[in-house]
């Protein structure tokens, strides 16, 4: 049996040195140095290679190195074969850490006294305590309900939308598609943390940003495909909405040409929201590949049909 790490080989480099403790017994190989195909039973990746099934004819179980799978194209990957997101604490830092950045950001007025100390402007704007502030979410996974958890310990009024019903102490929960519309209208600061699936595809749109209130701001750290673009810039442009930080666009890297590198109410960062750290993502395979022996259900463990 041996477990094949076909991404970032430095990372991997980490990923072999933290396996071998936990797991000495287990094999581990970075991509390209496959060693015999027939012997790789797990392969984690960010990109599976095309030929996946006819490459490595008995793999088990295929991790993603990332919290997403939308990557992947499962018409090339077996049915029966499991597929596992990558749910580990060191990518719900980092998007705890950007989130909140982002949200107090706005909440401050930042980019406001930025743009007046360039113009030599020493002038107080009225703070409004973060009670008054709503902000929502889009997707109540583990991302979303860390960055709850986090902005509800500021003070901020906080709500929530799922595709199914959820509970969550302190937040107002909406769900379905007449919940979203609940959400919409009373969120100032709206965040994304949905998976991208067929339904959540283009749903940061004119529709959705019609609903918010006047002045909004979108916080898009999903996926870029959950963004109309030509819809953002015409918001921003009507001052339907008031900015956007956008972590994710379709695609990465923007050509050099696109207007949101230099729109004055964009912020837009290299997809660096949050990032797989080896130490814990190794913590997180660990356990599953004990689950996995012990026939336990993997945590992050995909549903084809829901799509994530
Ligand atoms: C990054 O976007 C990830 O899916 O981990």
């Amino acid at each position: 049996m041996t477990f094949l790490y076909k991404a970032d080989p430095n990372r991997g480099a980490t990923w072999k040195k933290l396996l071998a403790r936990e797991m000495p017994e287990l094999p581990f190989r970075i991509w390209p140095d496959i060693g015999n195909p027939k012997e790789v039973r797990i392969l984690a990746t960010w990109q599976p290679p095309l030929d996946l099934t006819t490459q490595f004819p008995n793999l088990e179980i295929l991790f993603s190195t990332g919290a997403g799978t939308d990557q992947f194209d499962f018409a090339a990957i077996p049915p029966t074969l499991p597929v596992v997101r990558m749910v580990e604490s060191g990518i719900v830092q980092g998007m705890v850490e950007y989130v909140t950045l982002a949200v107090l950001s706005q909440h401050r007025d930042w980019r406001t006294y930025q743009d007046q100390q360039r113009a030599g402007t020493w002038q107080a704007h009225p703070v409004r305590p973060a009670s008054s502030r709503r902000v929502g979410v889009l997707g109540l996974g583990n991302l979303g309900r860390a960055v709850l958890d986090r902005l509800h310990a500021f003070g901020f009024s906080c709500a929530g939308w799922s595709r199914s019903p959820q509970q969550i102490y302190d937040v107002e929960c909406h769900h379905g598609p007449a919940g979203l519309q609940a959400l919409l209208a009373r969120t100032e600061i709206l965040i994304c943390l949905l998976p991208l699936t067929d339904s959540t595809r283009g749903i940061l749109r004119k529709r959705l940003f019609d609903q918010l209130p006047h002045g909004a701001t979108v916080i898009n750290v999903g996926r870029g495909g959950h963004l109309v673009q030509d819809d953002l810039l015409r918001a921003l442009d009507a001052g339907q909405l008031s900015s956007a930080v956008l972590d994710v666009c379709d695609p990465e890297p923007l050509p050099p040409e696109h207007p949101f590198w230099s729109h004055p109410k964009v912020v837009l960062t290299p997809h660096i929201a949050s990032m797989t750290q080896p130490e814990t993502a190794v913590d997180a395979v660990i356990d599953n590949l004990r689950r996995y022996r012990q026939g336990l259900p993997m945590i992050g463990l995909v549903d084809r049909a829901r799509g994530y």
